[in-house]
């Protein structure tokens, strides 16, 4: 039976049922369902509303009724309940009878939904954080294993500057680094309990609202309830912070798969995160990053959905809003699983130093060193800069690396290099130099791998 019988003289059609129903999506929020209601059960205590052997009893069924869906939460989805909050009612009635009726009093499906969905957060936020650990942890041990393989790093996609693979492993650290900290100030400002906001108006009970924060383990509770019960910045902050994270991880996954390409050959990906092709027996394809890379859309779509779907509603609760939940736990449970599938790929990746070695030594990578080399000898950069660009295309047309012209052929090009250039120009020379805060060389990499260990307290 609905929670809202009294007032309606049909029943609902069943299509509209079906599309007005929750309980599908929304039983994932038991657990914070049945502790709000644990929570409210105390509060209507403190306005004498129920006595405290009510209470009790009524807290004691709420236990049995979480170690019910604990054990099987699924079990939930056989109800006809409209959705989690009149699902919990049902159940506790059936076990307390008429007690469990008066626990409504003075609470709204408003506050309670919104605050169900903020707990979940809380306590995702968390899960999320240690997930991300895993994957930063996975990095920095990646990093740390191949300080040594110099491969070339790009820009437009063309080798630019030699770099080393654990630098690049470094960079994505940063990234999930940063990601950590977004959820960090998220968590900060969803910290707030919109529970005793009531419909919209606040509770007609006179209750302690901020000690019912704390027994909830809410920092504090809402200034306003009408901002309180449809407030969802939580849920956009939240799908935004998905989405950067998912972003960066794409550009992950895009990299190794460019990395892992015939051409390039740099990485070989393991057995256990590839597939073959069903008609061509040679190939070995990097599924598992090509989904990565691909399930940013539906994350970034969720973001786009849950903006489009909040805008322009009027304050204040609108069934609009149930909305945030098909949203918000496709695009974590999706963050969830790609972070969890980046660190399995790196588990046992295979880095081909020699390839990437020989590549970082093409493509004029070690162009720059030439005209840092002519600056140090006093020709001004701008003029160092023309001379070098005309050696690499003597040496193009010759088929060789700078480093590969002799000191005569240097020479036509500016008399002041001298038999020093040589060191300069090797692929070691390149990375060393770089010892500025965030550079390459693998001096500073070292110590970014210290750091990051600190960090991570490993
Ligand atoms: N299932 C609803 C939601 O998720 C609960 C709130 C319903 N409130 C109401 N007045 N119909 O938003």
């Amino acid at each position: 039976m609905a929670l809202w019988g009294g007032r309606f003289s049909q029943a609902a059609d069943q299509r509209f049922k079906h599309f007005n129903d929750s309980l599908r999506f929304d039983y994932r929020l038991a657990k914070q369902d049945i502790i709000g209601s644990i929570a409210w059960s105390k509060a209507l205590v403190t306005v004498n509303v129920l006595s405290h052997d009510e209470q009790r009893k009524l807290e004691q069924a709420l236990n049995e009724l979480l170690n019910l869906v604990q054990q099987n939460p699924q079990q939930i989805l056989q109800s006809d309940a409209e959705d989690i909050h009149s699902w919990v009612e049902q159940k506790l009635i059936e076990k307390v009878g008429d007690l469990g009726k008066k626990l409504h009093t003075g609470r709204s499906r408003n506050d309670q939904s919104t605050t169900d969905l903020k707990l979940w957060c809380k306590e995702e936020i968390k899960l999320l954080i240690d997930t991300i650990h895993q994957l930063r942890q996975s990095l920095v041990i990646t990093a740390e294993q191949h300080q040594d393989a110099v491969m070339p790093g790009y820009t437009h996609l063309q080798r630019a500057q030699p770099i080393t693979f654990a630098h690049w492993c470094l960079a994505y650290y940063e990234m999930l680094t940063r990601d950590t900290n977004r959820l960090q100030d998220t968590l900060k400002r969803l910290d707030v309990s919109p529970l005793g906001s009531g419909a919209l108006a606040g509770t007609a009970y006179l209750m302690d609202r901020e000690q019912l924060a704390t027994w909830l383990g809410f920092a504090s509770a809402t200034n306003n309830s009408l901002d309180a019960v449809s407030d969802r910045d939580h849920v956009l902050e939240l799908l935004n912070n998905a989405a950067i994270s998912m972003t960066h991880l794409s550009r992950f996954a895009e990299d190794l798969i460019i990395f892992n390409s015939g051409e390039a050959n740099f990485v070989e990906l393991s057995d256990r995160v590839t597939s073959g092709s069903s008609l061509m027996p040679q190939k070995k394809n990097p599924d598992a990053l090509e989904l990565i890379r691909g399930k940013v859309g539906r994350v970034v779509g969720a973001l786009t959905g849950a903006l489009v779907t909040f805008k322009g509603l009027p304050l204040a609760y609108n069934k609009d809003l149930q909305e945030d939940k098909e949203h918000l736990f496709d695009a974590l449970d999706t963050w969830h699983e790609c972070l969890a599938m980046a660190a399995l790929v790196l588990e046992d990746i295979k880095i081909n130093t020699d390839a990437c070695q020989q590549a970082a030594k093409q493509g004029y990578a070690n162009a720059t060193e030439l005209a840092d080399y002519l600056v140090a000898k006093g020709i001004p950069f701008r003029e160092a800069h023309h001379i070098v660009g005309e050696a690499v295309v003597g040496a193009i047309a010759k088929q060789k690396a700078l480093e590969e012209l002799t000191l005569d052929e240097l020479k036509a090009y500016s008399p002041v290099i001298e038999n020093d250039v040589y060191s300069i120009l090797s692929l070691n020379s390149c990375l060393v130099k770089r010892s500025a805060k965030g550079g390459v060389s693998p001096e500073q990499v070292k110590s970014a791998i210290k750091l990051a260990k600190q960090q991570l307290l490993i």
